[in-house]
């Protein structure tokens, strides 16, 4: 790929989970729908396996309940390691059985739990990212999930908190430090910012002092491995998750590596043309139809990363929209052949992607705010695997 050098980076920082040390100290953010084992072999292929590349999320009741879909979920190449899973419970009990079960069978080298998804259907039942205002019942899933784990490690990934009125996010991190959480990850935006605005790097500093015991990583808006530095050096983190920043963009963690490399001058970024995006492209259908073990699936799975990967190139509309509905590798393939593939890079690619909109309020139980102290449970039904965070 074409590459363009920019800023060096700043010293080598390692980052310890639990037995782990990931170096870069960079984390793969698990998003629903994208971090399946296809993706993540993808961005490993481009970071040379280093780094640390979380699962989708998994509920803990579907995975309890050993639902067929949720087990595929949980399924890592052979050479994946740490393997890394994100679990979403709303249920102290059920939360502990899912991590003895992880433990018991061998399915995972990392857990790392949401608390962050602001979806409606979720916060209206106290679930996602409304949960953490609760202080027992947040207290009690990390017990839980931490005294079935042994020795595996156990991380949180959180939001600020509901709103600007209801910031959870000091408290939460001190109650992971009681409860021996290993690490900490926060998103620095409320449930209320959806994905609007922009990240507050500020609180991720903020949440650095207040649990100097554990690592924090920062997360929010991380477009470009230069982002990534820069938050390190913001806000004293001791890593950084990247999300949204992928979607389309697999080697960008090939850039993440680079930026953290030590000495050696500026790094060198990736700078793919559309032939090499194309082939991305293709590489990436191809994985999710091995990985489904059903072409036609793996294909139509796909659809919803051309708009991330064409980004900024000229491709034009009724294109798009082709290459959106293809349901075979030789229909893709056909199409992709069509491209202008000289294309350079275009600037405009770069910045935000995927999901940015803002939401001005959160959903939530009655009375849910009136004590953050009370001994609240939440239902079942809030929790749902197309949740996210
Ligand atoms: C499509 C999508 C799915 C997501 N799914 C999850 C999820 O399953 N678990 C989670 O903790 N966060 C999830 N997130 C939130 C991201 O992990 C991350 O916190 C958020 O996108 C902010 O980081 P970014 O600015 O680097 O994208 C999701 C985000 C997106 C865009």
């Amino acid at each position: 790929m074409t590459q363009s050098p920019q800023t060096p980076h700043p010293e080598r920082t390692q980052l310890r989970i639990g037995p782990h040390t990931v170096q870069p100290p960079v984390v793969l953010a698990p998003m629903a729908g994208i971090t399946n084992a296809p993706f993540r072999t993808l961005c490993r292929e481009f970071s040379g396996g280093r780094g640390l590349f979380v699962s989708e999320m998994i509920t803990t009741r579907a995975l309890v309940e050993r639902d067929a879909k949720t087990m595929r979920l949980i399924h890592f190449d052979g050479t994946e390691k740490p393997r890394s899973i994100q679990l979403y419970g709303v249920d102290p009990g059920t939360v502990g059985k899912a991590v003895q079960m992880i433990v018991d069978e061998d399915l995972a080298d990392h857990i790392d739990l949401n608390f962050g998804c602001p979806v409606p259907k979720v916060t209206r039942k106290g679930g996602g990212s409304a949960l953490p205002y609760k202080r027992h019942l947040l207290r009690s899933i990390l017990r839980e999930a931490v005294t079935a784990a042994g020795p595996l490690p156990v991380t949180m990934k959180m939001r600020k908190g509901i709103d600007d009125d209801h910031i959870t996010y000091l408290d939460a991190g001190r109650i992971a430090v009681e409860e021996g959480v290993t690490a900490i990850a926060l998103h620095g935006r409320t449930a209320a910012q959806h994905y609007g605005g922009t990240a507050d790097w500020e609180s991720i500093a903020r949440l650095k002092e207040a649990v100097p015991e554990i690592p924090v990583l920062g997360n929010g808006d991380i477009w470009s491995a230069d982002d990534a530095v820069r938050m390190m050096r913001e806000t004293g983190c001791d890593g950084v998750v990247v999300g949204r920043g992928c979607l389309g963009r697999p080697w960008l963690f090939g850039d993440l590596v680079a930026a953290f490399e030590p000495g050696g001058g500026a790094p060198v970024y990736a700078r793919p043309t559309l032939k090499e995006v194309a082939a991305v492209m293709r590489r990436h259908a191809e994985l999710l139809a091995e990985w489904l073990e059903d072409e036609e699936r793996g294909v139509i799975d796909f659809r919803k990363h051309v708009a991330w990967y064409t980004k900024g190139f000229s491709v034009g509309s009724e294109m798009r929209k082709r290459l959106a509905i293809t349901s075979s590798l030789a229909e893709l393939d056909a199409l992709l052949a069509e491209l202008d593939l000289d294309q350079e890079w275009p600037p405009g690619a770069d910045g935000p992607r995927g999901r940015t909109s803002g939401r001005n309020r959160v959903v939530l139980p009655d009375g849910w705010l009136d004590d953050p102290y009370d001994r609240a449970g939440v239902g079942a039904d809030a929790e749902q695997d197309t949740s996210g965070g």
